[in-house]
């Protein structure tokens, strides 16, 4: 959807003691990884546990107009009757991929390397973002892009007709430009090679070995090298989305700044490349345990269960871990305010290419409610006050950018003064069962007229 809304300004106020169980909904980059994938199979697969925010729902459409049967059961569950590699049909209208860089990077992948020509838009936010960190190696395979000044959607993209295997790696840590480049060397024949220096997620190569394509990971010195045997027939299959733990963050880091708060946050998956934001809060002194751990479909998962931390100390997080939290950092910046000292945030440049320049707007709106941040290219330090010190009282803009806004609010829960952000509606777009998931915790979320 790239007609953005009217906005809803939303206000959080101190919060009672949060507590109960926060049921979060299914993780995002499964999600759409389950749609574009299911799509490239013959045969049906039916997914449980989809995520319904935004996002998922517009690579959904995407998926329709590029030919497979995309049905939707009951909540959260989806059927894709799938065209097969190199089955994709050429969409007869724009592609709008909304708010998102995941789906829409992703689908200009899987269609790069077929003899179709599509068209991609997004919305103000989307339009904005780099998209030649895709494209460069699109072009490898045979694929052309034309777009506007700077690489930037609406671009269109004429696939490859006799695409070629390439040998790639990737120059920044992002698992949307690995992943781009792997489902592009689905229907490229032979071996597609993708080299990453920092690992980042892999739900690409762990779904696509489960969809039965030939796909090897090796640690290298290089880096981690991925092979894919290009043009394989993917396997239709069932799919259980596992909880996201990006959205868990949200619940988790309001119980530990909430005062009396103990909540707990079941099946969250802890795969070693998204949960490095657990491990940055329990090295803050965070009383965050995990419950329950367990192995689903080979996957780490444990119930998360957070209580109020009056303790919380700053940190400097190891650069290396960041691109197992980046999209952490937001949420992270409000509990480091909480905290005592300072928390350094280094080696996060990608930070500023994100749904907004997230170091930019959370700095801002956390200078505006009282705290010193300091930031540079790739870097920024939250000072944190310590518990019951945090003035608040600001309004906040969300910049099209969900995890700013419930980062933001997640603030107000515990500053001395409310915080408000002057747009809340593209939470839709991850979260959209954030506002009532929040209340039945004991938040004190309002909307304003
Ligand atoms: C995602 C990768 C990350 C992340 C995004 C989801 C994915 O982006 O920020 O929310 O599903 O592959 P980058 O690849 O740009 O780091």
């Amino acid at each position: 959807m790239s007609g953005h809304g009217s906005p809803i300004p939303m206000t959080s106020h101190r919060a009672a003691p949060l507590s109960g169980t926060a049921e979060v909904p299914g993780d995002k980059s499964i999600s759409h990884r389950s749609l574009i994938l299911g799509a490239m199979c013959v045969g049906e697969t039916v997914i449980t546990g989809l995520l319904e925010g935004q996002d998922v729902l517009d690579t959904a459409r995407a998926m329709r107009a590029m030919g497979a049967e995309v049905t939707r059961d009951e909540a959260g569950t989806w059927r894709v009757q799938g065209v097969g590699v190199g089955g994709f049909a050429e969409p007869d209208q724009v592609i709008d991929c909304g708010n998102s860089g995941t789906g829409v990077r992703l689908i200009m992948g899987a269609m790069a390397t077929s003899p179709i020509t599509a068209t991609f838009t997004g919305d103000a936010s989307l339009n904005k973002r780099p998209m030649a960190r895709v494209t460069d190696p699109l072009a490898l395979f045979g694929a052309r892009a034309v777009g506007r000044s700077g690489g930037r959607l609406p671009m269109t993209i004429v696939g490859a007709e006799h695409p070629v295997p390439v040998r790639y790696t990737v120059p920044v840590p992002s698992a949307q430009v690995k992943s781009a480049v792997l489902l592009a060397g689905l229907n490229a024949p032979g071996q597609t090679v993708v080299i990453e220096r920092e690992a980042t997620r892999d739900h690409t190569e762990r779904m696509l070995a489960g969809f039965g394509a030939a796909i090897t990971t090796q640690v290298t010195e290089e880096g981690r090298v991925i092979t894919l045997t290009g043009q394989p027939e993917l396997q239709p299959q069932t799919i259980a989305v596992p909880r996201d733990p990006s959205s868990a963050a949200f619940p988790v880091c309001a119980a530990l700044i909430v005062p009396g708060s103990d909540v707990l946050v079941p099946n969250i998956g802890l795969n070693p490349t998204r949960a490095g934001l657990f491990e940055t809060l329990r090295d803050m002194g965070a009383d965050l345990t995990y419950e329950n751990l367990r192995e689903e479909g080979g996957e780490p998962v444990a119930d998360l269960r957070a209580r109020f931390s009056p303790d919380l100390r700053g940190i400097e997080v190891p650069p290396e871990r960041a691109a197992s939290m980046i999209d952490e950092y937001p949420v992270l910046s409000v509990v480091a305010a909480f905290a005592k000292g300072a928390t350094v945030m280094r080696g996060v440049k990608e930070l500023r290419v994100k749904e907004s320049d997230r170091i930019e707007a959370m700095a801002t709106g956390l200078r505006a409610g009282g705290i010193t941040v300091e930031d540079g290219p790739d870097w920024w330090i939250v000072h944190g006050r310590g518990h019951g010190d945090v003035p608040g009282g600001q309004t906040c803009e969300s910049h099209l950018d969900h995890r700013i806004a419930m980062s933001f609010l997640v603030m107000g829960m515990a500053t001395q003064s409310p915080v408000s952000v002057d747009d809340a509606s593209p939470i839709a777009t991850s979260f959209p069962i954030f506002e009532r998931l929040m209340a039945a915790l004991g938040a004190d979320i309002r909307r304003r007229t």
